[in-house]
């Protein structure tokens, strides 16, 4: 439990994010031992009852039952007086529910007790309900996921999870129902790529110019460093509720083409902008980010080149959006090579430019 807290503590310290937690089994004991959050007093003056009450409990929408302490104020409902059930302030994720991004966990009644994971049967119904992701019966401040299933890196279902991602990946794998546009996590972050963000393994890359002072090619990021909430300040809450960003993500990103004022900041949180736009390693990062008014070519989003989870093909997380990019017309390539540090080719054809190939660095 010490060194966890420790770990804890210090990754909070350098990195003043949300955390990773990957813990061993036997830290997971430890923490299971710790008294749950619902089961204090303090937090919940009707122990069981306030959910197992038979008046409080609205099965299907626990996420109602929830909301009487978890919202924006508490509500005393007459239904509650009656049932002689006091609330506690708590934490406030309703507000983030009301987003236009957010998990959909007002669709209700779709979560069973025993459902194992990735989906195999493209019509079984989609959903995200608060129990997916928490157990209140276990949860506890340091890991609001505990005891939690998951789905591992190798893609098997898991009673418990060990890490934050397990959980994410039990929806975000291999499901056979995911949106037609949605790709496979758990391939995305396989240690097995050529790159990919540091979140289920540290990275492959050890010479990054851009990387912010604190972080290394050591560092672990979560789903949540990225995925989250964007409220400011003291009403911030954490977790993957909603955003007002899309894919909702903690700060605003640009992935279409023709967006009027794009942003880049939740690149720019990790990796400083003044380096990636002084090219200090793709040289002509600047020109395809900015665009160049002279010639009247109009910038374009990182995610053109790179997937912001990881590459199964090529290193630099390089990963071309085929919305935007084609094969070139004259070798019928698309296609990235490396070759050499900030050294390396592209064939492909993007706004009627032919790269057959382009090469930088030589
Ligand atoms: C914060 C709300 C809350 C509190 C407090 C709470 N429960 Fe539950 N409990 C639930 C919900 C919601 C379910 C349904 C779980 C599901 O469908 O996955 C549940 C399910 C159960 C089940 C069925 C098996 C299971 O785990 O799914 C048992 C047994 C149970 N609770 C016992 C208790 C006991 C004993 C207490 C008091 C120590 C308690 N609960 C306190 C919300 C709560
Ligand atoms: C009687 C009030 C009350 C109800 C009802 C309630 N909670 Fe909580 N919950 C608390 C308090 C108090 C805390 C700790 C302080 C905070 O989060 O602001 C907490 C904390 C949490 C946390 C953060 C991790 C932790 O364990 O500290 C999670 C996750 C959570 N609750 C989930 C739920 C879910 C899911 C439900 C509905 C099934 C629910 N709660 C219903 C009072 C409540
Ligand atoms: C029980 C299933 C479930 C779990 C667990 C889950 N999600 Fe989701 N997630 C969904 C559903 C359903 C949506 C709505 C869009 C869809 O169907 O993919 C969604 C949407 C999202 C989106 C927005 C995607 C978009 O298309 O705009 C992000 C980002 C996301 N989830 C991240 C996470 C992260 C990070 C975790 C882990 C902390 C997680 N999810 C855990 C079911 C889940
Ligand atoms: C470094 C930041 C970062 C991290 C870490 C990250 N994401 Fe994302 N994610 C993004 C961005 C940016 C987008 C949207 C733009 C895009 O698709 O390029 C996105 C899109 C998504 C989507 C919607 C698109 C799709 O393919 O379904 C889901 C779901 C998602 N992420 C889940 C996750 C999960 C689960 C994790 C952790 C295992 C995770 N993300 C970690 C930045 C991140
Ligand atoms: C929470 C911090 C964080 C955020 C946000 C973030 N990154 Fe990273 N990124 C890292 C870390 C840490 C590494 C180092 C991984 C390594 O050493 O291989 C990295 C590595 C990279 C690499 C190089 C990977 C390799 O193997 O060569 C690229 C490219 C990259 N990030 C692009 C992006 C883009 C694009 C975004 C915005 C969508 C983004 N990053 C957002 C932390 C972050
Ligand atoms: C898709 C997964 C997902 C769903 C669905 C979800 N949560 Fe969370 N929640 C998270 C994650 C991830 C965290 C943050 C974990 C961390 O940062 O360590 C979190 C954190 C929390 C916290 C702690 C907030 C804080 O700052 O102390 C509370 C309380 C909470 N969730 C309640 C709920 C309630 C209530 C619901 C349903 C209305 C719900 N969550 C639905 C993933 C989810
Ligand atoms: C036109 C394609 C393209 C676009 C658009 C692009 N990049 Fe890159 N980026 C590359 C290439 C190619 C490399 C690999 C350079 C090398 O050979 O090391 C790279 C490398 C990187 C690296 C790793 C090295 C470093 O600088 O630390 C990061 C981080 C990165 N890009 C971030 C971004 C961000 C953030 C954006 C958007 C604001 C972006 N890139 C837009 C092509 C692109």
């Amino acid at each position: 439990m010490v060194t966890f807290v420790k770990k804890y503590a210090v990754i909070m310290f350098i990195l003043c994010f949300s955390v990773t937690y990957a813990y061993t089994p036997d830290e997971f004991n430890r923490l299971l031992a710790k008294v749950p959050t619902h089961n204090l007093p303090h937090n919940n003056p009707n122990g069981c009852k306030t959910c197992h009450g038979g008046v409080a409990y609205m099965g299907g929408q626990e996420e109602e039952l929830c909301y009487i302490c978890h919202g924006p104020k508490i509500k005393s409902t007459e239904r509650l007086k009656k049932a002689k059930l006091k609330t506690v302030e708590a934490a406030d994720v309703r507000t983030d529910f009301e987003k236009p991004y957010r998990h959909p966990v007002g669709k209700t009644g779709l979560h069973k007790d025993k459902e194992t994971y990735p989906v195999l049967d493209p019509a079984t119904s989609r959903h995200a309900e608060c129990l997916d992701c928490h157990d209140p019966h276990y949860s506890i401040p340091e890991i609001p996921l505990l005891a939690v299933s998951g789905v591992t890196i190798e893609g098997k279902f898991t009673n418990a999870n060990y890490g934050e991602y397990e959980v994410c990946f039990k929806c975000h794998g291999a499901d056979a129902n995911k949106p037609y546009y949605a790709k496979n996590k758990v391939r995305e972050f396989s240690p097995d790529n050529p790159s990919f963000h540091p979140v289920v393994t540290t990275g492959k890359n050890n010479y990054l110019p851009s990387l912010k002072k604190g972080m290394t090619h050591e560092t672990i990021i979560s789903c949540t460093s990225c995925h989250g909430s964007d409220t400011k300040g003291a009403k911030w809450v954490r977790g993957v509720h909603g955003s007002e960003n899309e894919y909702i993500l903690v700060l605003p990103y640009t992935k279409k083409e023709e967006t009027l004022t794009p942003r880049y900041d939740l690149c720019y949180k990790c990796h400083r902008e003044d380096s990636i736009l002084g090219n200090q390693s793709f040289p002509y990062h600047r020109q395809h980010i900015e665009g160049v008014k002279a010639r009247n070519w109009k910038g374009t989003s990182c995610s053109t080149c790179h997937n912001s989870h990881g590459s199964v093909k090529y290193p630099f997380l390089i990963e071309f959006n085929t919305d935007y990019v084609k094969n070139d017309e004259v070798t019928q390539k698309l296609e990235f090579k490396s070759e050499g540090v900030f050294r390396g080719s592209c064939y492909l054809r993007c706004h009627d430019v032919d790269h057959s190939p382009k090469t930088y660095g030589q």
